[in-house]
Order: structure tokens, then C-alpha cells, then sequence
């Protein structure tokens, strides 16, 4: 069966904003400011003042640099320690590792999925100094318990907020409870560029001031250079066209949100399937509509056969990766379970609603079949 529904879908959402988008890179082009521009100032600035009051920005290649900068940044002892869920796309490790720091696993919440915060405290230890919560899907971890458990252990606070541009925690953004706030821009996320990109968000504007030092190779001044760093500048290019995107974010959150609401009541009660949990405190802003299955296999055949394409985020949790082998004695067991039973289903500010009843109706049968 060919594809009835995609579970992201980029052509459309370009296809919506194509001459404004098309006009922006033209004008990059003209000028031909591709380093360094007035989009990337106008991003920076922009960006900050869309997640919240009171952050500053900078711009860099991507979401994991923007975890190594950060991190790095902070200026750790040697040999610090930094607090990882154990279910997270492996770049949050990649970037911290990066940045020379050892990494303890913790598990996720059963309910949230998001990093345990009552498991912390045992992984605690006199070298730990940093607390890395991943807001992932686009719902906040428990940011007061994590704020608390820093401030009592004299840990700094790196929120990997690469899927949560537009999360609050009662009421307020990323970057307000912690040090630094990273985001990737991939093109699939709720804001995506054309390519690689990332940002860095802080309340403290001289943390990003040696992040912004150690992305452009720890220069200030053209062929000045202050310390080592590295390349890791976000092209004008990509700016540009975030700058358009910027625009409908908001908009866009809002349709993804109004997705979720469709799932969470027409698939409420169904045999099986487990939707999200959604804290209170949070506003979630899905980047990923997850549920999970218990006979995985036959729900992705079935959704095969109707034509809805479906994910999976992510198929292994870190400690099960061959990357990780020297985690794979260690066990998470509700990280494994959403390894094991996670499904993300169709979801794009674009979908319309014939395409969300294709989805729902699909999933019925599955359930009946059981
Ligand atoms: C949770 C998380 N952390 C880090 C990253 C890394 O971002 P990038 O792919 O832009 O390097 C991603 C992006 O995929 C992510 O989802």
C-alpha cells in the first residue's frame, strides 16, 4: 500500500511558506553575506525573544554542537559528571562526551517518559556536576525537581531542549531553569531548518559569550585568537530561512497541539495502546505524538497495510546501542519498554483531518484484530 499519510510532512509545510521562504534566500544570495549576516543577528535576537523574557542566543552548526558548546562552557572540573536519561537521541551523550564529560545513565519516568527525577539522587556522585534533563517529544521534564536536586548538589543545569521550541513548565520557557538551553533545528523539528543548524539559549549573556568565543575558533576578531576552539557557526543561509519560519512557530505549535487533542480523545480507552502522559505543569508542544504498543510488529504491519507512516523514537535506548557497549551490562526498564512499544504517529501542523481519521481508523482495526 503506498503512503496515505506521511508522519512528517516537509514538502507541505515548505510548499505553504515557498515564495517567502524562496525570497529570503534569494536576498542572502544578492548580498552573498553568507558568514556572519544581519539574519543570523536578527535570528539570534529573535529566537530568544520567542522561547522567552530575559535569554540570550547564539546560533550554531547544530544540536550537538550547541551541547558541547554549552557544556564546555560551564568550565567543569575534570573528571565531572553529568546526569543523562537513558531514552534520548544518542547526541545528547555525543555532545556532553565531547565536551569531556563522564556520563551516568538514569532512567525515565513510566508515565512522562522523560528523566526520572525521584532515580537522581542515587546516581549522584561527588564527581557529578551537571544535570542534563531532555524535554523530549516536546514535553518539559519535571524542571522544579530538577532545579531543587541541582541547587542542593551544587550541580549546573543543561537542558537539552532540541525537540521543545515552545515547551513551558508552569508557565515558563526553557532556559529559565537551568544554565543553558540547547536546540537542534533538523529540518524535522517543530522548527526546522534546510539543512543542519542548532542555538544555544542562556539568561546569562557571558555564558554565550564564550560559547559564541568557542564556536568561531575562539575568536573575537578576525585572525585574533583568544583560546582553541572550533567551527561551529550557523550559516546566514539558514538564518534566513529560519527567520521566515520563526514567523508561523507559534501557529504551528498550536495545529500539532490541536493534532494531539484529536488523538488523545478518539483514541482514549482503546485496547492496547497507551497514549502520552501529560503533566499539568507542562505545555507540551509534540514534536512527537508517542504511544506505545504492546505487539509492536503487528501494529506497524497493520498501519503498513492502510497506508499511515508511523516512527519510532527511538528503536534502543542508549545502553543498547553498540555504540554504547561499555553501558550494556547496566538495565533501565522503562526506557526499554518504550524502546520496545514506542510508536510516534503522524504528526505535522500540515495534517488535515481526512488524513487523521485514515490514522484513527487505523488503529481501531488494529485493536480489533488482537
Ligand atoms: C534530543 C536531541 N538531542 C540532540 C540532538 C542533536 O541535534 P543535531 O541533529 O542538530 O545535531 C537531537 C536532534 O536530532 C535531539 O533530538
Amino acid at each position: 500500500m503506498e503512503i496515505r499519510v506521511k508522519q512528517l510532512n516537509l514538502p507541505a509545510l515548505f510548499e505553504a511558506h515557498r515564495s517567502e521562504i524562496l525570497e529570503a534566500i534569494t536576498r542572502v544570495c544578492e548580498t552573498s553575506s553568507f558568514i556572519g549576516g544581519s539574519d543570523l543577528k536578527k535570528f539570534e535576537k529573535d529566537f530568544a525573544g520567542w522561547v522567552g523574557e530575559g535569554l540570550f542566543a547564539l546560533g550554531c552548526a547544530n544540536g550537538t554542537d550547541a551541547i558541547t558548546l554549552a557544556a564546555l562552557s560551564l568550565k567543569l572540573p575534570a573528571g565531572s559528571e553529568a546526569i543523562v536519561p537513558a531514552m534520548t537521541y544518542l547526541a545528547t551523550v555525543e555532545g556532553l562526551e565531547n565536551a569531556g564529560l563522564t556520563v551516568r545513565l538514569v532512567d525515565i519516568d513510566p508515565g512522562t517518559w522523560l528523566l526520572d527525577s525521584r532515580l537522581i539522587g542515587a546516581s549522584l556522585t561527588n564527581q557529578t556536576r551537571l544535570i542534563v534533563p531532555v524535554h523530549l517529544y516536546g514535553q518539559m521534564a519535571d524542571m522544579d525537581a530538577v532545579s531543587q536536586i541541582a541547587q542542593k548538589n551544587n550541580c549546573r543545569v543543561l537542558e537539552d531542549a532540541s525537540q521543545a521550541h515552545g515547551a513551558k513548565w508552569n508557565g515558563r520557557s526553557v532556559g529559565h531553569f537551568s544554565d543553558f538551553a540547547t536546540f537542534s533545528f533538523y529540518p524535522g523539528k517543530n522548527l526546522g531548518a534546510f539543512g543542519d543548524a542548532g542555538a544555544i539559549l542562556s539568561r546569562h549573556q557571558n555564558l554565550i559569550e564564550i560559547s559564541r568565543l568557542l564556536a568561531n575558533h575562539g575568536s573575537r576578531v578576525k585572525y585574533e585568537h583568544e583560546i582553541p576552539g572550533w567551527n561551529s557557526r550557523l550559516d546566514n543561509l539558514q538564518a534566513a530561512v529560519l527567520n521566515v519560519k520563526l514567523k508561523y512557530l507559534s501557529e504551528w505549535n498550536d495545529k500539532r497541539r490541536l493534532v494531539a487533542k484529536f488523538y488523545d480523545e478518539s483514541l482514549k480507552g482503546i485496547k492496547s495502546v497507551t497514549l502520552p502522559t501529560v503533566r499539568k505543569e507542562a505545555f507540551h508542544v509534540y514534536h512527537q505524538y508517542v504511544i506505545a504498543v504492546e505487539n509492536r510488529e503487528k501494529f506497524l504491519e497493520r498501519m503498513k497495510e492502510k497506508g499511515v507512516e508511523v516512527g519510532i523514537h527511538y528503536p534502543k535506548a542508549l545502553h543498547q546501542l553498540p555504540a554504547y557497549k561499555k553501558w550494556s551490562q547496566l538495565s533501565f526498564p522503562c526506557a526499554e519498554k518504550l524502546a520496545a512499544q514506542g510508536v510516534s504517529l503522524p504528526m505535522c501542523p500540515t495534517l488535515k483531518a481526512s488524513e487523521l481519521d485514515i490514522v484513527v481508523k487505523a488503529i481501531y482495526d488494529y485493536s480489533r484484530s488482537l
